[in-house]
């Protein structure tokens, strides 16, 4: 196996044994749902190491062996499990630690539906949660409790940008015994190695960046240990969670080509939240890669690049010249789902979603998602944007 040190080396090989697919460079589609075996001793050993081979399909194929493989790679972790989405990889991960009458510390700053399902589905299991501030760092030890088992991190966290200080997180949790699961989806995982810092489980919808191409809809689950792995593979067969190797294909093609995308959405993203900064329409840019956001120190300790994803906050404008701008942009479309190679921008309202930590910060809140168009189109969308959000004429 051709596996060599470096990141980039790494992410175009890893997972990968041509040899084994007839010469075939990538891991084929394996559709399957009936696994057969030779013999009845290749059967019993089948269902003995159910969790580990092709056994049946439900538990996994050769294309998602080869895509968790390849991204547990990319992650620095030990092996990863598909799930069927990002949330559904949220939720996986969750169950998997927590039980009735435990206790969950999650950041007030999370992506809305994974919130949702400690409000909404977690509690009818007995699970509590507690939103903590995303910039609390050490002083999440003063909400840990006996029954504390998980504490969940998204860094930097939905919509507002927020960076959170994984180490001092992560060191806090584990002494009060509790496992430290990171949502690690902005960063794709090329940009933020999350064991390193002392996580034990991340995260990813590779819906996003992973898959890269808008198209997919999948979830992975990342472990530092063979202990953590055994677990949430063991809750994933018990859920029925599996993911359709038509997806674990696609998903392991974008990952060839992670390195080189996210270095374009990190360099897009920078050139187009500094042009958002000159602009007098704008109140502040919420981006750690900028020297003066709050978070950049954080961010330059642990990140070694930005993702296409930022936020921006203009003054005060009447909707309909919101609408104005939003309704005639050529390139940056309206879509929630963010990571594709395509630019987006959507307008947000972080308000709602939170319940520890108010967001007052008054004006109109966006989310953009830098794609890999020429920025200077995307300046010329944003500046024809701009002027139809100052006169309130449509296009
Ligand atoms: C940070 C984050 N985590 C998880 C998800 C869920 O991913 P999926 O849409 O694949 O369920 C999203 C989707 O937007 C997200 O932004």
């Amino acid at each position: 196996m051709k596996n060599g040190k470096r990141p980039q080396t790494r992410i175009v090989h890893a997972g990968s044994d041509p040899q084994k697919q007839r010469g075939a460079v990538n891991t084929p589609v394996y559709r399957a749902s009936t696994v057969i075996f030779p013999t009845v001793a290749a059967m019993r050993s089948g269902v003995e190491n159910r969790l580990d081979t092709v056994f049946y399909g439900r538990h996994g194929t050769p294309s998602s062996f080869a895509l968790e493989e390849a991204v547990a790679d990319l992650e620095g972790g030990y092996r990863s499990v598909t799930a069927p989405s990002g949330l559904a990889a949220v939720t996986l991960s969750l169950m998997s630690f927590l039980k009735s009458g435990d206790h969950l510390l999650m950041v007030d700053n999370a992506y809305d539906p994974s919130r949702q399902v400690c409000e909404r589905f977690l509690k009818d299991y007995g699970v509590e949660t507690t939103f903590y501030d995303p910039l609390i760092g050490a002083g999440i030890s003063q909400l840990m409790q006996a029954n504390t088992k998980v504490v969940f991190l998204e860094s930097p966290g939905s919509l507002t940008f927020e960076v959170q200080d994984i180490p001092a997180i992560a060191e806090a949790a584990h002494k009060g015994g509790a496992k430290v699961i990171l949502d690690n989806t902005w960063s794709a995982g090329q940009f933020l190695k999350p064991f390193a810092l002392g996580v034990d489980v991340s995260v990813q919808a590779a819906t996003k960046y992973i898959a890269g191409h808008a198209d997919v809809m999948l979830g992975l689950v990342t472990t530092a240990t063979e202990e953590d792995w055994r677990t949430i593979k063991t809750h994933a067969g018990f859920l029925g969670l599996c993911a359709g190797s038509d997806d674990c294909y696609l998903a392991l093609r974008g990952l060839r080509t992670l390195d080189v995308r996210m270095e374009r959405h990190h360099e897009t993203g920078l050139t187009l939240a500094r042009w958002f900064q000159e602009r007098p329409e704008v109140k502040r840019v919420l981006h750690p890669a900028l020297p003066d956001d709050p978070g950049h120190a954080i961010w330059q300790r642990d990140f070694t690049g930005a993702s296409g994803l930022f936020g921006v906050i203009l003054n005060e404008y009447a909707q309909e010249n919101v609408e104005a701008m939003l309704d005639g942009l050529d390139y940056f479309a309206m879509g929630f789902s963010w990571g594709g190679f395509e630019s987006l921008m959507i307008q947000t309202n972080p308000a709602p979603a939170r319940s520890t930590v108010k967001w007052d910060e008054p004006g109109i809140s966006l989310r953009i998602h830098a794609g890999q168009e020429d920025p200077e189109d995307l300046i010329d969308d944003l500046e024809r944007g701009f002027e139809r959000l100052n006169s309130g004429e449509r296009s």
